[in-house]
Protein backbone atom coordinates (compact mmCIF):
# COMPACT_ATOMS: atom_id res chain seq x y z
CA UNK A 1 0.00 0.00 0.00
CA UNK A 2 1.20 3.33 -0.82
CA UNK A 3 2.34 6.20 1.74
CA UNK A 4 -0.82 8.20 1.23
CA UNK A 5 -3.86 5.86 1.55
CA UNK A 6 -5.05 8.05 3.28
CA UNK A 7 -7.09 10.79 1.43
CA UNK A 8 -5.36 14.26 1.30
CA UNK A 9 -8.46 16.13 2.95
CA UNK A 10 -8.87 13.49 5.37
CA UNK A 11 -5.03 13.99 6.26
CA UNK A 12 -5.12 17.75 6.95
CA UNK A 13 -8.35 17.28 9.14
CA UNK A 14 -6.66 14.70 11.09
CA UNK A 15 -3.63 17.12 11.45
CA UNK A 16 -5.45 20.23 12.25
CA UNK A 17 -7.27 17.70 15.34
CA UNK A 18 -3.79 16.67 16.91
CA UNK A 19 -2.26 19.94 16.35
CA UNK A 20 -5.62 21.27 18.47
CA UNK A 21 -5.51 19.06 21.16
CA UNK A 22 -1.73 17.79 21.60
CA UNK A 23 0.18 20.89 20.09
CA UNK A 24 1.76 18.67 17.61
CA UNK A 25 2.50 19.62 14.37
CA UNK A 26 2.74 16.13 12.33
CA UNK A 27 4.18 18.27 9.22
CA UNK A 28 7.34 19.51 11.22
CA UNK A 29 8.17 15.76 11.06
CA UNK A 30 9.61 13.65 7.82
CA UNK A 31 6.02 12.88 5.97
CA UNK A 32 6.55 9.27 4.82
CA UNK A 33 7.23 8.01 8.08
CA UNK A 34 4.90 9.97 10.14
CA UNK A 35 2.05 9.02 7.05
CA UNK A 36 3.27 5.16 7.87
CA UNK A 37 3.19 5.37 11.25
CA UNK A 38 -0.67 6.92 11.54
CA UNK A 39 -1.40 4.41 8.81
CA UNK A 40 -0.22 1.16 10.87
CA UNK A 41 -2.01 2.14 13.85
CA UNK A 42 -4.96 3.28 12.38
CA UNK A 43 -5.61 -0.29 10.43
CA UNK A 44 -4.19 -2.27 13.42
CA UNK A 45 -7.22 -0.38 15.25
CA UNK A 46 -9.43 -1.26 12.34
CA UNK A 47 -9.50 2.09 10.65
CA UNK A 48 -9.47 2.85 7.26
CA UNK A 49 -10.30 6.23 7.02
CA UNK A 50 -8.29 9.31 9.38
CA UNK A 51 -12.14 10.68 10.10
CA UNK A 52 -13.54 7.78 11.74
CA UNK A 53 -10.09 6.57 13.27
CA UNK A 54 -9.86 10.67 15.16
CA UNK A 55 -13.48 9.66 16.20
CA UNK A 56 -12.36 6.82 18.40
CA UNK A 57 -9.05 8.36 19.25
CA UNK A 58 -11.28 11.14 21.09
CA UNK A 59 -13.43 8.80 22.73
CA UNK A 60 -10.53 6.33 23.77
CA UNK A 61 -8.10 8.75 26.08
CA UNK A 62 -5.68 5.52 27.01
CA UNK A 63 -5.75 4.72 22.75
CA UNK A 64 -5.26 8.29 22.34
CA UNK A 65 -2.73 8.19 24.69
CA UNK A 66 -1.33 4.80 22.81
CA UNK A 67 -1.52 7.07 19.51
CA UNK A 68 0.85 9.72 20.53
CA UNK A 69 3.72 7.28 22.27
CA UNK A 70 3.55 5.90 19.20
CA UNK A 71 3.88 8.69 16.70
CA UNK A 72 6.49 10.62 19.13
CA UNK A 73 8.79 7.42 19.28
CA UNK A 74 9.71 7.38 22.65
CA UNK A 75 12.26 4.79 23.06
CA UNK A 76 15.13 5.14 25.21
CA UNK A 77 17.82 3.50 27.17
CA UNK A 78 20.26 4.26 29.93
CA UNK A 79 23.67 5.31 28.44
CA UNK A 80 22.24 5.25 24.80
CA UNK A 81 25.71 5.15 23.13
CA UNK A 82 27.83 3.44 25.93
CA UNK A 83 31.54 5.12 24.37
CA UNK A 84 29.91 8.95 23.85
CA UNK A 85 28.82 8.56 27.21
CA UNK A 86 31.97 7.45 28.44
CA UNK A 87 33.96 10.79 26.01
CA UNK A 88 31.01 12.51 28.25
CA UNK A 89 32.04 11.66 31.72
CA UNK A 90 35.73 11.14 31.03
CA UNK A 91 36.02 14.33 28.53
CA UNK A 92 33.52 16.65 28.25
CA UNK A 93 31.81 17.42 31.52
CA UNK A 94 35.51 17.32 33.21
CA UNK A 95 36.43 20.43 30.49
CA UNK A 96 32.88 22.29 31.60
CA UNK A 97 33.38 21.82 35.18
CA UNK A 98 37.06 23.81 35.04
CA UNK A 99 35.03 26.70 33.52
CA UNK A 100 32.24 26.46 36.15
CA UNK A 101 31.06 24.88 39.35
CA UNK A 102 27.28 25.78 39.17
CA UNK A 103 27.07 23.65 35.51
CA UNK A 104 23.41 23.68 34.26
CA UNK A 105 22.19 20.91 32.01
CA UNK A 106 19.26 20.30 29.79
CA UNK A 107 18.13 17.38 28.64
CA UNK A 108 16.15 18.06 25.67
CA UNK A 109 13.38 15.51 24.65
CA UNK A 110 14.45 12.51 27.21
CA UNK A 111 11.39 10.57 26.10
CA UNK A 112 11.21 8.12 29.33
CA UNK A 113 14.23 9.76 31.55
CA UNK A 114 17.14 7.02 30.76
CA UNK A 115 19.11 10.29 29.50
CA UNK A 116 19.08 12.37 32.24
CA UNK A 117 19.25 9.44 34.93
CA UNK A 118 22.38 8.67 33.19
CA UNK A 119 24.03 12.01 33.43
CA UNK A 120 22.90 12.32 37.22
CA UNK A 121 24.23 8.60 37.61
CA UNK A 122 27.52 10.01 36.34
CA UNK A 123 27.24 13.27 38.22
CA UNK A 124 26.65 11.65 41.78
CA UNK A 125 29.26 9.25 41.34
CA UNK A 126 32.34 11.60 40.34
CA UNK A 127 30.92 15.12 41.39
CA UNK A 128 28.51 14.31 44.51
CA UNK A 129 29.24 17.71 46.01
CA UNK A 130 29.35 19.99 43.08
CA UNK A 131 25.67 22.12 42.20
CA UNK A 132 24.08 20.92 39.37
CA UNK A 133 21.09 21.23 37.97
CA UNK A 134 19.59 18.73 35.25
CA UNK A 135 16.31 19.76 33.93
CA UNK A 136 14.69 17.59 31.13
CA UNK A 137 11.99 18.11 29.29
CA UNK A 138 9.93 16.35 26.49
CA UNK A 139 6.46 16.50 24.77
CA UNK A 140 4.73 13.47 25.23
CA UNK A 141 3.21 13.47 29.06
CA UNK A 142 2.56 10.30 29.26
CA UNK A 143 6.36 9.55 28.75
CA UNK A 144 7.10 12.34 31.55
CA UNK A 145 5.06 10.28 33.80
CA UNK A 146 7.14 7.07 33.41
CA UNK A 147 10.10 9.48 34.20
CA UNK A 148 9.49 10.82 37.30
CA UNK A 149 8.03 7.14 38.38
CA UNK A 150 11.78 6.02 37.26
CA UNK A 151 10.47 2.22 36.72
CA UNK A 152 12.00 0.48 34.15
CA UNK A 153 12.39 -3.08 32.33
CA UNK A 154 15.76 -4.74 31.98
CA UNK A 155 16.47 -4.07 28.13
CA UNK A 156 16.68 -0.29 28.65
CA UNK A 157 18.93 -1.29 31.33
CA UNK A 158 21.39 -3.02 29.28
CA UNK A 159 24.74 -0.62 29.11
CA UNK A 160 24.20 0.03 32.87
CA UNK A 161 27.43 -1.86 34.80
CA UNK A 162 26.20 -4.63 37.31
CA UNK A 163 28.09 -2.23 39.60
CA UNK A 164 26.09 0.89 39.23
CA UNK A 165 22.29 -1.13 38.84
CA UNK A 166 23.48 -2.44 42.25
CA UNK A 167 24.32 0.98 43.67
CA UNK A 168 21.61 3.34 41.66
CA UNK A 169 18.52 0.72 41.81
CA UNK A 170 16.52 -1.47 43.64
CA UNK A 171 14.81 -4.13 42.08
CA UNK A 172 11.15 -3.92 42.09
CA UNK A 173 9.26 -7.66 40.94
CA UNK A 174 10.98 -7.97 37.32
CA UNK A 175 11.32 -3.85 37.02
CA UNK A 176 14.23 -1.55 38.70
CA UNK A 177 13.70 1.24 40.10
CA UNK A 178 15.79 4.06 40.29
CA UNK A 179 16.88 5.52 43.57
CA UNK A 180 15.54 8.92 45.27
CA UNK A 181 19.28 10.60 45.19
CA UNK A 182 19.77 9.89 41.39
CA UNK A 183 15.77 11.20 41.35
CA UNK A 184 16.23 14.42 43.02
CA UNK A 185 18.89 15.98 40.36
CA UNK A 186 16.54 15.96 37.63
CA UNK A 187 13.30 17.90 36.98
CA UNK A 188 11.01 17.40 34.91
CA UNK A 189 8.77 19.57 32.82
CA UNK A 190 6.66 19.82 29.55
CA UNK A 191 8.02 21.21 26.92
CA UNK A 192 7.46 21.27 22.58
CA UNK A 193 10.98 21.78 20.99
CA UNK A 194 9.14 23.44 18.20
CA UNK A 195 6.99 26.26 19.46
CA UNK A 196 7.70 27.10 23.35
CA UNK A 197 10.75 29.62 23.91
CA UNK A 198 13.84 28.36 25.18
CA UNK A 199 16.23 30.42 28.18
CA UNK A 200 18.73 32.41 26.22
CA UNK A 201 22.93 31.94 26.85
CA UNK A 202 21.78 29.58 30.30
CA UNK A 203 22.86 25.72 29.32
CA UNK A 204 26.55 24.88 29.02
CA UNK A 205 25.74 21.33 27.96
CA UNK A 206 22.29 20.36 25.84
CA UNK A 207 21.48 16.75 24.76
CA UNK A 208 19.22 16.70 22.10
CA UNK A 209 19.52 13.63 20.71
CA UNK A 210 17.37 11.54 18.75
CA UNK A 211 14.77 13.31 17.79
CA UNK A 212 16.06 15.71 14.88
CA UNK A 213 16.50 12.91 12.66
CA UNK A 214 12.43 12.64 12.38
CA UNK A 215 11.97 16.39 11.67
CA UNK A 216 11.93 18.07 8.40
CA UNK A 217 15.26 20.18 7.23
CA UNK A 218 13.65 23.58 7.49
CA UNK A 219 12.40 22.63 10.48
CA UNK A 220 15.76 21.30 12.25
CA UNK A 221 17.55 23.86 11.25
CA UNK A 222 15.41 26.17 13.07
CA UNK A 223 15.80 23.95 16.09
CA UNK A 224 19.40 23.84 16.04
CA UNK A 225 19.51 27.80 16.07
CA UNK A 226 16.92 28.01 19.25
CA UNK A 227 19.29 25.35 20.49
CA UNK A 228 22.67 27.34 19.96
CA UNK A 229 20.92 30.43 21.32
CA UNK A 230 20.13 28.86 24.39
CA UNK A 231 23.93 27.77 25.26
CA UNK A 232 26.24 29.58 26.73
CA UNK A 233 29.34 30.30 24.92
CA UNK A 234 31.84 27.47 24.97
CA UNK A 235 28.85 25.52 25.49
CA UNK A 236 28.60 22.04 24.06
CA UNK A 237 25.28 20.88 22.22
CA UNK A 238 25.08 16.51 22.48
CA UNK A 239 23.71 14.95 19.56
CA UNK A 240 22.30 11.12 18.38
CA UNK A 241 24.66 9.35 17.05
CA UNK A 242 22.69 8.93 13.32
CA UNK A 243 22.60 13.27 13.48
CA UNK A 244 24.69 15.66 12.31
CA UNK A 245 25.42 19.33 11.91
CA UNK A 246 26.15 20.03 7.91
CA UNK A 247 27.91 23.50 8.66
CA UNK A 248 28.47 23.82 11.95
CA UNK A 249 30.90 27.21 11.65
CA UNK A 250 27.66 28.40 9.57
CA UNK A 251 25.35 27.17 12.66
CA UNK A 252 27.92 28.51 15.35
CA UNK A 253 29.57 25.39 16.30
CA UNK A 254 33.12 23.88 15.77
CA UNK A 255 32.68 20.06 16.28
CA UNK A 256 34.14 18.79 19.85
CA UNK A 257 34.38 15.12 19.46
CA UNK A 258 31.71 12.57 17.37
CA UNK A 259 27.95 14.03 18.70
CA UNK A 260 29.38 17.12 20.11
CA UNK A 261 29.42 20.64 18.82
CA UNK A 262 30.92 23.15 21.14
CA UNK A 263 29.42 26.70 20.66
CA UNK A 264 31.81 29.63 19.15
C1 LIG B 1 13.61 8.59 20.44
S1 LIG B 1 13.20 9.61 21.79
C2 LIG B 1 14.78 10.17 22.30
C3 LIG B 1 15.02 9.97 23.77
C4 LIG B 1 16.44 10.28 24.23
N1 LIG B 1 16.85 11.62 23.91
C5 LIG B 1 17.41 9.28 23.64
O1 LIG B 1 18.18 9.64 22.76
O2 LIG B 1 17.39 8.13 24.04
C6 LIG B 1 12.49 11.01 20.97
C7 LIG B 1 11.68 11.90 21.91
O3 LIG B 1 11.43 13.13 21.27
C8 LIG B 1 10.22 13.62 21.76
N2 LIG B 1 9.73 14.67 20.87
C9 LIG B 1 9.29 14.55 19.60
N3 LIG B 1 8.90 15.75 19.12
C10 LIG B 1 9.13 16.65 20.13
C11 LIG B 1 8.91 18.04 20.25
N4 LIG B 1 8.41 18.75 19.24
N5 LIG B 1 9.24 18.64 21.42
C12 LIG B 1 9.74 17.92 22.46
N6 LIG B 1 9.96 16.59 22.40
C13 LIG B 1 9.64 15.96 21.25
C14 LIG B 1 9.34 12.40 21.79
O4 LIG B 1 8.21 12.58 22.64
C15 LIG B 1 10.32 11.35 22.27
O5 LIG B 1 10.21 11.15 23.66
Amino acid sequence: MGESSFSEVDYRYFRKKVLERAGIDLDAYKPRQMRRRIRQLSEKMGYASLRKYWRFLEKNPSEYERFLDYITINFSEFFRDPDRFRELEGRIIPELLKKTSNLRIWSAACATGEEPYSLAIILEERYPKVSCRILATDIDEAALRKAEDGLYEEMHLRNVSLKRLNRHFTKEGDKFKIKDEIKRRVKFKKMNLLEDDFPREFFHLILCRNVIIYLEDEVKDALIAKLHAALKKDGILFLGGTEKILSPQESGFKPAGACFYQKI
